[in-house]
């Protein structure tokens, strides 16, 4: 499979067309940003992980009954997907308190929820993705009422299969952001990523952070974390 143009380039992966119009090629970067694009870096070697662990999920899914993007991984940081379109409505789970959760509603992060919560914020750069609830994607013609029941049903078995996954190498899993999209026959599926840039994943025992937040609040050992949920994973498998 060959890479043609370049269809988009976004803040972590670029994605090329392919001579099949149903196939695209995305290639991870090691860019990071955070905070709508305001703080820029890099974290080594991010890319490669990202690819290799959003596949890993997104095939044991596939297996659970969610149907995903995944093609298949064609090198270290390049993966077939199908093309799809994004449904413009970021999807986020929460199973304990942290981040914009624990600042908009003024709590300590690190409560644990009886039961996960679901929220939405619409992807929109200019807008810096405004949290938006059911009724407004609906009246903005970004999703139907079925499609979001779809949504929700797959992204509470997602977070089930995750909380597994992760307890079974020492992490637990917080909170995290999917996105999904709709291939040319209508059909919604799990695209985008799963990796330590879009979940928060802290240690199990020490509650020390293993993802993204080392990098947004500067804590240092950015790609140490990212190495060391990567081999838990691939431990674990
Ligand atoms: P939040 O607490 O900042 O709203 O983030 C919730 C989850 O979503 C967290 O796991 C990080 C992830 N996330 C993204 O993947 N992309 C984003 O742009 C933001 C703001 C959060």
């Amino acid at each position: 499979m060959e890479k043609k143009n370049e269809m988009y380039e976004g803040k972590a992966k670029k994605v090329f067309e392919t001579e099949d119009p149903e196939v695209l090629i995305v290639s991870y970067k090691d860019d990071a940003t955070a905070f709508n694009g305001l703080k820029k870096g890099s974290i080594a070697g991010k890319g490669v992980i990202n690819n290799r662990m959003s596949n890993i999920l997104m095939a044991k899914l596939e297996k659970k009954g969610v149907p995903t993007h995944l093609i298949k991984e064609l090198s270290d940081r390049e993966t077939a997907v199908k093309r799809v379109k994004i449904l413009p409505l970021e999807v986020i789970i929460r199973n304990i308190s942290a981040g914009s959760f624990a600042k908009r509603y003024g709590v300590e992060e690190g409560i644990v929820f009886k039961e996960p919560t679901i929220e939405f914020s619409y992807k929109n750069d200019d807008l810096g993705d405004p949290l938006m609830n059911d009724y407004h994607a609906v009246a903005l013609g970004l999703i139907t009422w079925d499609e979001l029941e779809t949504v929700k049903k797959y992204a509470f078995i997602v977070n089930d299969f995750l909380k597994e996954v992760w307890k079974g190498c020492g992490v637990t899993l917080v909170d995290f952001k999917i996105e999904f999209g709709k291939t040319s026959d209508g059909t919604i599926v799990l695209a985008d990523e799963i990796s330590p840039d879009t979940c928060r994943l802290w240690d199990s025992e020490t509650g020390e952070k293993l993802d993204k937040d080392r990098f947004r609040r500067d804590l240092g050992g950015v790609e140490e974390a990212y190495e060391e949920v990567m081999r838990r994973l691939t431990e674990s498998k």
